[in-house]
């Protein structure tokens, strides 16, 4: 089914502030970052999205291209973000097709529910691997590019732009995830340390932390259909989130309108974090 415009983008931007951008997104293939990449594509910028799947990650990138005519989206599949060598040939052929990396979208991930007591060593560490090391692994990756963009910027927003996709289960803990709550919180870490390290280079490092969005992987796998009822009454927005509203605080991270937004946390979740609850 094809996307309409208002299915993932705000009509408050304006089309072409991307233009000739290009966004490198790990974890593309998700319903969150998909999302994300089709908003930046429709605003300009071309993409390149890498995954483990190689049939999925090409599909999607063809679906991405059809947010704006005339858009480059490589999708790169086989790459596990925990393996250094794939990620840093998906970047280096990324730079090469697309001419270089502006923004980076670290959204790949990885989670289960699993009761302390069952959660194996190995478990533990798939999850830190990913989210943890894989996020360092992207990072490092992305970070000349970054850094280059940055210092030759000439129109547009600027580039050298870091949005993590996180969550906010690390804030109060979550039953069930602590291999996704240690990860998180490491990534934040990650993040906050990037943006200070590399701010006076002229880069951004933000985070995005979604709560509960309806449709996504998160919500399908993670949540308890027990409990929603119950959860959805405790958000103060009284709903689910979209990916939409997660594609729009993208936009704007990575838009002038942020250009003084460093090492910050941008939760989009209807203020359901404080309200202490499960989802
Ligand atoms: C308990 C599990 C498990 C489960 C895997 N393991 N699934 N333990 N319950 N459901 C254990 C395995 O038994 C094994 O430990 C270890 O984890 C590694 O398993 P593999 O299958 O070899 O791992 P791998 O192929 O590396 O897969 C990574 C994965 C998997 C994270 C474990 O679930 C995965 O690929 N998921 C798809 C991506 C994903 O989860 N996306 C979710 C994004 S949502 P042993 O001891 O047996 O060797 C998200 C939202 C976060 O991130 C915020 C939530 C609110």
């Amino acid at each position: 089914m094809a996307l309409e415009r208002s299915d993932y983008l705000s009509d408050v931007w304006r089309e072409g502030i991307f233009n000739d951008k290009v966004v490198f997104c790990t974890g593309g293939n998700g319903t969150i970052c998909s999302a994300q990449v089709r908003a930046m594509v429709h605003l300009g910028a071309n993409a390149c999205i890498v995954g483990r799947n190689v049939d999925k990650t090409e599909s999607m990138a063809k679906s991405l291209m059809t947010a704006r005519q005339g858009s480059e989206v490589l999708g790169i599949g086989s790459v596990d973000v925990r393996n250094a060598e794939s990620l840093n040939q998906a970047v280096e052929r990324c730079v090469k097709e697309l001419g270089g990396i502006d923004f980076c979208i670290v959204g790949a991930a990885g989670n289960f529910l699993s009761p302390l007591s069952q959660l194996s060593a190995n478990a533990f560490k798939s999850v830190i691997d990913i989210d943890v090391l894989g996020s360092y692994n992207t990072v490092k990756a992305v970070l000349p590019h970054l850094v280059k963009s940055a210092s030759t910027s000439t129109s547009g927003p600027g580039g050298g732009r870091l949005v993590f996709v996180s969550a906010t289960i690390h804030y109060t803990g979550a039953p069930l995830q602590t291999h996704a709550v240690v990860a998180k919180a490491g990534v934040d870490a990650l993040s906050a340390n990037v943006a200070i390290e590399y701010g006076p280079r002229g880069l951004t490092s933000n985070v995005i932390a979604p709560g509960p969005i309806a449709g996504t992987e998160g919500m399908e796998r993670l949540g308890r259909s027990e409990d929603r009822e119950a959860n959805m009454k405790r958000i103060p927005a009284g709903r689910w989130g979209t990916v939409k509203e997660v594609a729009d605080a993208t936009v704007w991270l990575f838009s002038d309108a942020a250009n003084f937004v460093n090492g910050s946390v941008v939760v989009v979740d209807g203020g359901a974090w404080r309200t202490n609850r499960m989802a």
